[in-house]
């Protein structure tokens, strides 16, 4: 190990930002991106009414429907730290995408709205977290309007999560008293994002944190603090990474309250990259030679180059431009001659990657999910997960002319993740499968667009999707002779078994129960 990598790899915070939508992650985002400087705003007016045109919006669905389909990454720093902040996707028709995110990060910040506490799309996405031991810092936003009591949102954290809480600062006020942050374990307070540094008081009642209250609310304030103290957990490091515990926050992201208590947060105790699962063998973040993987493929991110972009995240060495990497699918090296960093609005050429971080590949289709690329080593990362579609349909174009275009352009689209594609054993027609009808309008939308294949949907008499295994390769065989006009083919070959209904599927896995039928597969 080097000590330029191991520097490197200790600075690194990787991480994603989960959220119900409307709960503040977009502000929060690009908060953090200003904060860090990779963004430079002339002021809030600016800040939303560019919102729609410069935020990811890759793609007019998104524009026109105004959320954002794609995942994007931004990097940014602060202090000491190379943050690296993996965008999710808000619409749950993505959760794929999303899912596949989050195999990328270290960390995760869960953001509540104040007055709604935990929704239902935090808890999902809060439950691939915690499959996954991603720590999570929570930061509740919108403390400049009505919030819920704080011992109140706290419990709601503890209860609906099971999840240890330790606050890490408390509101000074809610609502529009809101004035600041107090730093509990530090008797330091921060007013609003004016205060860079947090002051240090002599404690609750000190004339300081008076200042920040209105007359009337002191004395309740000395008391909840009080509380707060004699009742809540104090913060455990190894608990925070073991994904017991999560230290929380409070703010405004609108009014850049809270913002630094969290990133500062984020690079003290958040994990640096951590070592990897491979099938072969454990990659640690601070190894010689660069191992990655690619978890999102992303075309047309710029309309004007017709460009596809692979994003890998490296998971050890040092991933250099014009460095000659192995793709361990098929055994060849590829060039990688135009590795490129992304911020807010801009992308550079990336001359050198570390653990941690994501850098975009352009290639023209090379490269799929799942793929690993090493210095020569045959190893394969796992855990980028692929889920059983639930809609599956047959894709009707109306010239036939262009039958070879289109299974070319499902193809790609296959392997860029938008949809997953089935090949039946019996000849028919492909069968496509999304988890999300949006995604079949994104789907529809590009082949459009980018292939001029006007298409429609047609049901498909299937309905109910599961990949087969078995420890004995010979029953698979046996099961897929004896249905034939059941199994399909997917992007690896791999065979899946289709039913009619979840019934049918139940009434095979008691017929044969040598079989597994599984509905996530990993890539590879
Ligand atoms: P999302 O990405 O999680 O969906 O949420 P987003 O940041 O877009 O925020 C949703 C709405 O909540 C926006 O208002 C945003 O301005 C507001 N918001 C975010 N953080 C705070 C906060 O800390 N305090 C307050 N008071 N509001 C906050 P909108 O009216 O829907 O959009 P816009 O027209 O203001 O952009």
């Amino acid at each position: 190990m080097t000590e330029p990598i191991k520097k490197a790899v200790a600075r690194r915070r990787t991480f994603a930002i989960i959220a119900h939508p409307d709960a503040g992650k977009t502000t929060l985002t690009e908060k953090l991106l200003l904060f860090g400087g990779a963004i430079q705003l002339a002021g809030e007016v600016k800040a939303k009414k560019d919102r729609m045109n410069t935020r990811s919006d890759w793609m007019k669905i998104e524009r026109e429907r105004g959320i954002s389909v794609v995942t994007s990454v931004m990097t940014f720093e602060y202090g000491d730290n190379v943050f690296n902040l993996l965008d999710t996707p808000g619409h749950e028709d993505f959760a794929d995408d999303t899912y596949r995110t989050l195999s990328a990060v270290d960390s995760a910040v869960m953001v509540i709205d104040a007055a709604k506490g935990i929704e239902p799309r935090t808890l999902k996405l809060f439950e691939v977290c915690r499959m996954r031991d991603i720590p999570i810092v929570t930061f509740v936003n919108k403390m400049d309007r009505e919030a819920r009591d704080t011992f109140e949102i706290l419990d709601e954290i503890e209860h609906k999560l099971a999840l240890d809480t330790a606050p890490i600062t408390w509101p000074i006020g809610s609502g529009k008293s809101f004035a600041g942050t107090y730093h509990l374990a530090e008797n330091a307070v921060r007013h609003g994002d004016a205060e860079v540094e947090r002051q240090k008081v002599n404690g609750p009642d000190s004339n300081r944190v008076a200042g920040l209250l209105p007359e009337n609310d002191r004395e309740a304030f000395i008391e909840e603090l009080e509380l707060a103290r004699e009742a809540c957990r104090p913060f455990d490091h190894k608990a925070f990474l073991e994904g017991h515990l999560t230290p929380v926050f409070f703010g405004s992201a609108l009014r850049n309250f809270g913002v630094r208590d969290l990133i500062e947060a984020l690079g003290a105790w958040a994990p640096p990259p951590r070592d990897q699962e491979a099938d072969t063998r454990m990659v640690h973040a601070t190894e010689d030679k660069m191992t990655s993987f690619v978890f999102k493929i992303q075309a047309n991110m710029d309309p004007n180059h017709r460009d596809r972009i692979a994003f890998v995240r490296v998971c050890s060495g040092t991933l250099e431009r014009g460095m000659k990497a192995k793709l361990v699918r098929t055994g060849k090296q590829m060039s990688l001659s135009a590795p490129q960093f992304f911020f807010a609005r801009s992308r550079v050429t990336a001359d050198e990657a570390y653990a941690g971080d994501v850098v975009g590949i352009p290639n023209h289709g090379t490269l799929r999910i799942g793929d690993t690329l090493t210095e020569g080593e045959d190893v394969i990362f796992r855990g980028v997960p692929n889920f059983a579609p639930e809609i599956l349909r047959r894709v009707r174009l109306g010239d036939a002319m262009k039958a070879k275009k289109l299974k070319e352009a499902l193809q790609q689209m296959a392997e860029e993740g938008v949809v997953q594609l089935f090949q039946p054993e019996d000849g028919s027609p492909a069968i496509v499968g999304v988890v999300g009808a949006l995604q079949l309008d994104v789907l529809k939308e590009r082949l459009a667009a980018e292939y001029s294949l006007p298409v429609d949907f047609e049901m498909s008499r299937f309905s109910v999707c599961r990949w087969i295994a078995a420890d004995d390769r010979a029953e698979v065989q046996r099961f897929i002779d004896a249905h034939r006009g059941d199994i399909a083919r997917d992007l690896d070959n791999d065979p899946v078994f289709l039913a009619q209904h979840s019934f049918s599927l139940n009434y095979e896995a008691e017929r044969w129960k040598a079989i597994r039928f599984t509905d996530v597969k990993d890539y590879q």
